[in-house]
């Protein structure tokens, strides 16, 4: 694991700005056989599917820098919010157990699926405690029991968190140099809470190379649109050039975000991420979610096919591929029952997962 390529190009951000090491580089490559069958010799990956060996996805960049932050902070519990079946959630969970952190979860309802059932599940196992967010608006005093908590906003993008991405640019660059891949025009990702995106926006800018990102957005408008991007750009870099004067002031300017792929709700599974996501498991055996990036690719082939592109298009997988399965055999749908009483109505119906 190596030390950010961001504090080799700052070095005095290394003083300043906590870390600690979780992710692995993760690997560019070719979609070779997919980029055939959609007309492009051009269609490129970026496995941050695989950014550890226990979890992987967008989360543990964000993770390595909040984490260090609270343990710099001694801070303790670590508390997240995020939906019943939140990836943020679930990695939060994992790195807080590895690195010695209680965490809490304040959960939101969405629709529910086996995935729902089996974050729920996973999230107990890894002996988070849960506390629905209806019971929050109910007993605000809850939350007053852990004065010293660290607080991860949902998705882990706050400027603490984005910095991950910023310095995940750096790394792309990195490898454009060492001729892993040629410079990608376009690099397509999901849009949640916007974190990857500014981050990777700000990094791009700040490593000077000619890439435009492209969001595809998956949650509703009034979470998550361009106004919230710009506003997470501009607290990233404003806190980055605190800790260092050699950062240059750069332009902000409106993030390109696609909205026709999101289906009109969140979570929900639309006709075109489906086939997305078969093509990639048929052409390259690798899986895609249908919340994040199943939505996104659909939106990305749609984009190559309309354009006719055929220049190295990126794109940025966000989605754990690392298999859970060790965890997941353990757990008995019957856990549900030690799990809080809010939580039982999400168990009425015994899906397979
Ligand atoms: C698989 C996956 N991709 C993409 C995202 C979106 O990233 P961000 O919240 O930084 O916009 C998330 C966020 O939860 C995610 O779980």
């Amino acid at each position: 694991m190596k030390k950010p390529f961001l504090f080799e190009v700052y070095p005095d951000l290394e003083n300043s700005i906590a870390w600690l090491p979780l992710i692995n580089k993760t690997k560019v490559h070719k979609l070779k056989a997919l980029g055939e069958y959609l007309g492009t010799n051009d269609l490129w990956i970026k496995r941050d599917d695989q950014t550890t060996e226990i979890y992987g996805g967008n989360k543990p960049r964000k993770l390595e820098f909040l984490f260090a932050d609270a343990k710099k902070k001694n801070k303790d519990p670590v508390i997240t919010i995020g939906g019943l079946g939140s990836n943020h959630c679930l990695a939060t969970s994992i790195f807080g157990q590895q690195l010695g952190f209680k965490v809490v979860l304040i959960l939101f309802n969405q629709p529910l699926t086996s995935d729902v059932q089996k974050k729920l599940l996973l999230f107990q196992y890894f002996k988070t405690e849960m506390l629905h967010e209806e019971i929050i608006k109910k007993d605000q005093g809850l939350l007053k029991r852990y004065p010293n908590s660290y607080f991860i906003t949902g998705g882990g993008s706050d400027q603490i968190g984005i910095i991950g991405f910023v310095n995940a640019a750096f790394e792309l660059k990195n490898q454009v140099e060492q001729g892993e891949m040629p410079l990608p025009k376009y690099v397509f990702l999901a849009l949640g809470s916007g974190g990857t995106l500014a981050g990777l926006e700000i990094g791009i800018k700040l490593a000077n190379i000619n890439t435009k990102v492209i969001g595809v957005r998956v949650i509703d408008k009034s979470t998550t649109s361009s106004a919230l991007v710009k506003s997470l750009f501009k607290k990233t870099l404003k806190n980055l050039k605190i800790f260092s004067d050699k950062i240059p002031d750069i332009q902000i300017q409106k993030s390109i975000i696609i909205d026709d792929f999101y289906g009109g709700e969140y979570g929900k599974v639309t006709k075109e991420g489906l086939k997305a996501l078969q093509l990639m498991e048929k052409y390259e055996n690798i899986e895609l979610d249908t919340t994040y990036t199943a939505k996104t690719f659909a939106a990305m082939i749609n984009f190559i096919k309309k354009e006719n592109f055929k220049k190295p298009i990126l794109f940025w997988n966000t989605y754990n591929s690392v298999d859970l399965s060790q965890f997941v055999k353990k757990l008995k749908f019957e856990d549900y029952k030690s799990l809080p009483k809010d939580f039982h109505p999400f168990f009425k119906k015994r899906l397979k997962f």
